[in-house]
């Protein structure tokens, strides 16, 4: 008999990643995964540079690195993190298997089984996977236009505290959220602020795609308004360079950085040494703001492709979100819709997205479903909406006949 641990026991392997199985047949059109288009990969300068890594500098590309990441990587992340009014010093910044690895690590160094931790209500997945690994006290807050209900936030740290647990994380994405695409405005980065300061928790602000914005003006990351060294960021490269590559950073105050080192030289001794030369490289001999300019501009068309999509073939009944960049786009049908169960339709009519449930901390969300628009081309994107227009006006259309029988 196999003695799994404690820790496995609330543990779910990540539904879409199951879902992503079905949608992956050549004539469905897919809008589920959170994949970044291939196309925006700079593949030329990738290849040029990986042969000249490993050909010239083996010695430092091909060997072990330190647990924190290579220097001239931290060195070249603390040039970028300024131009977002991010003060760090290279002390201030640990490399990361991309932003999900910081997410476990951020659970391994701060949660003992019962910790209050607060996300939105949706919320990343891939958070909630790594944060119930440490058995933590979930709590869903509302995410409202501009981000999240506050006053619910701080009732509910209350409420954790009451029962005896200890709040000690408030999780967000505050530009372009995954999975709705909303982003929180300056006045509640603030108030957020202030509520971490008033209650003592931490923040961890998790931003990959805080670089894709197609329109609008940047609002200040929460951690450049912080002046008492409790905001965590995580940056990753996933979503403007490439995913596959595997690198992100965790930003935090030294004495956080220092155990959260500690605790990842027994996860992975170091980060990949390769990759990290590459993003050293992407850095410093690539053109990185005109990269930017050009995905932004990629997205751009397919975002709008699919918000006038949608204003043309869904029915009045549904809503859904108008982000002014990331991804996705977050789409509520009345209830009782179930697009857990929807999914099996939309897959008949050749249409696949993400049902919105397993974003939910609370088991909610019954009604609601991602869109990606990122991989399919814009006439896929035209093609698939129409479809799911039917999908779903077929599914309301059941409903109500069922209301009434
Ligand atoms: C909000 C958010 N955080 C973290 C990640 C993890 O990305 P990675 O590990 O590739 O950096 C993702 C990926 O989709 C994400 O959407």
């Amino acid at each position: 008999m196999l003695k799994f641990s404690e820790r496995t026991k609330g543990a779910k392997r990540s539904a879409i990643r199951e879902l992503l199985k079905y949608t992956e047949q050549p004539e469905v059109i897919s809008f589920a995964g959170g994949l970044p288009d291939p196309a925006t990969f700079p593949v030329d300068f990738l290849a040029k540079v990986a042969a000249e890594e490993i050909l010239y500098n083996y010695l430092k590309s091909l060997q072990y690195t330190t647990t924190e990441g290579k220097r001239p990587l931290r060195e070249a992340l603390v040039r970028w993190l300024a131009e977002e009014g991010i003060k760090a010093t290279m002390d201030e910044i640990v490399i990361t298997n991309g932003s999900q690895q910081g997410l476990d690590l951020v659970g391994r160094v701060f949660l003992d089984p019962g910790d209050g931790v607060f996300v939105s209500l949706p919320t990343y997945l891939g958070a909630l996977q790594a944060f119930r690994a440490y058995q933590p006290t979930l709590v869903g807050i509302p995410l409202e236009e501009d981000g999240m209900d506050l006053e619910c936030l701080r009732r509910a740290i209350h409420e954790v505290r009451k029962r005896g647990h200890t709040p000690k994380l408030i999780y967000v994405i505050p530009d372009f959220q995954n999975p709705t695409g909303i982003t929180w405005s300056e006045e509640k980065r603030q108030e957020l602020l202030k509520i971490a300061e008033e209650e003592d928790l931490l923040i961890v602000e998790d931003i990959p795609y805080r670089w894709l914005r197609y329109r609008g003006e940047p609002i200040p990351t929460i951690a450049s308004l912080d002046e008492s060294g409790r905001v965590l960021v995580l940056l990753t490269f996933s979503k403007i360079l490439a995913a596959g590559l595997r690198v992100g950073a965790l930003v935090a105050p030294q004495e956080v950085v220092n155990m959260v080192v500690t605790m990842k030289q027994g996860a992975d001794l170091c980060g990949p040494s390769l990759t990290q030369r590459l993003v050293v490289r992407f850095l410093t001999d690539y053109d990185i703001h005109n990269h930017i300019a050009r995905l932004c501009q990629h997205y751009k068309t397919k975002l709008e492709a699919m918000l006038r999509a949608l204003e043309e073939h869904m029915p009045e009944e549904a809503e859904w979100t108008k982000p002014d960049g990331g991804l996705f786009v977050w789409v509520k049908l009345p209830e009782p819709a179930d697009t857990t169960k929807m999914l099996e339709r939309a897959l008949t009519r050749r249409v696949a997205y993400v049902p919105g449930q397993p974003f939910f901390a609370d088991g909610s969300g019954l009604n609601t479903m991602r869109l990606s628009f990122a991989l399919a081309s814009r006439e896929e994107i035209e093609e698939g909406i129409r479809r799911l227009g039917i999908v779903v006006k077929e599914e309301l259309a059941a409903l109500s006949l069922a209301q009434r029988g």
